[in-house]
């Protein structure tokens, strides 16, 4: 499997890839659990970066093109494919990805944009719980975990993300409609892309996924 996870925050991409990978066994990059890990660090990056995701800003093309191409050359994981999960979210992202693909001969098979307006996301937002090691969300309301606020594996703390507030998530949102649906766009120019509506249940959405993909 060689994808792209795309869609507005709260449409469900981090939901619905552990399904991918369980089915598919590819690595998936998520990029803002790897910027949330650097945070979590202490990094130089994780610094910068925090600052600008915590006002619902994008961080640098420069700096997310390398990240991704470290993990295509140094995670084992995705030699059985990729799933990519908030990356490409600018016409400069996508531009970059193709040609890292085309040098390692990677072409890129489907494209699927999960599709939900904008406001069904605010509620999704403010009542997201995750884990923060491994980046599993759940919600208050929609998907409550099994114990309250404890990861159903670990058993280890939830928490609500810094950015997971009205005024960033508008914010989060022009920075969607204005930078990430022209690199939607793009991919339908290519013929590799899927729409999904992404309002219905996690478990329908992930049929719906699954139809696509075959
Ligand atoms: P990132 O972590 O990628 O955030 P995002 O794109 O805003 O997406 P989210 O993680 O908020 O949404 P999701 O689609 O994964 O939703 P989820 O499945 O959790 O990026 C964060 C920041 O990092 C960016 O703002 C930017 O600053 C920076 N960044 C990252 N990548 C970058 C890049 N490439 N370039 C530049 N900057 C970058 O679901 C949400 C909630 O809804 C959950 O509570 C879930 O339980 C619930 N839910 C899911 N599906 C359903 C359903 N079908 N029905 C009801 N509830 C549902
Ligand atoms: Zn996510």
């Amino acid at each position: 499997l060689r994808m792209i996870l795309i869609g507005p925050p709260g449409s469900g991409k981090g939901t619905q890839a552990p399904n991918l990978v369980s089915k598919y066994h590819s690595c998936h990059l998520a990029t803002g659990d790897m910027l949330r890990g650097q945070i979590k660090a202490g990094t130089e990056l994780g610094k910068k970066a925090k600052a600008i995701m915590d006002q619902g800003g994008l961080v640098s093309d420069d700096i997310m093109v390398g990240m991704i191409a470290h993990e295509l050359d140094n995670n084992p994981e995705c030699e059985n494919g990729f799933i990519l999960d908030g990356f490409p979210r600018t016409i400069a992202q996508a531009e970059a990805l193709d040609k890292m693909l085309a040098e390692r001969k990677m072409p890129l098979k489907n494209v699927v944009e999960l599709q939900v307006p904008d406001e069904r996301l605010v509620s999704r937002i403010t009542g997201r719980l995750i884990h923060p090691a491994s980046g599993r969300s759940y919600h208050k309301e929609f998907n409550p975990p099994k114990e309250d606020m404890k990861d159903d594996i670990t058993g280890e703390p939830l928490v609500q993300r810094s950015d997971d507030n009205v005024e960033a998530l508008k914010k989060r949102l022009i920075a969607y409609h204005e930078q990430t649906e022209p690199v939607v766009a793009y991919y339908k120019n290519k013929g590799v892309w899927t729409g999904i509506d992404a309002t219905k249940t996690p478990a329908q959405v992930w049929e719906d996924i699954s139809a696509a993909l075959v």
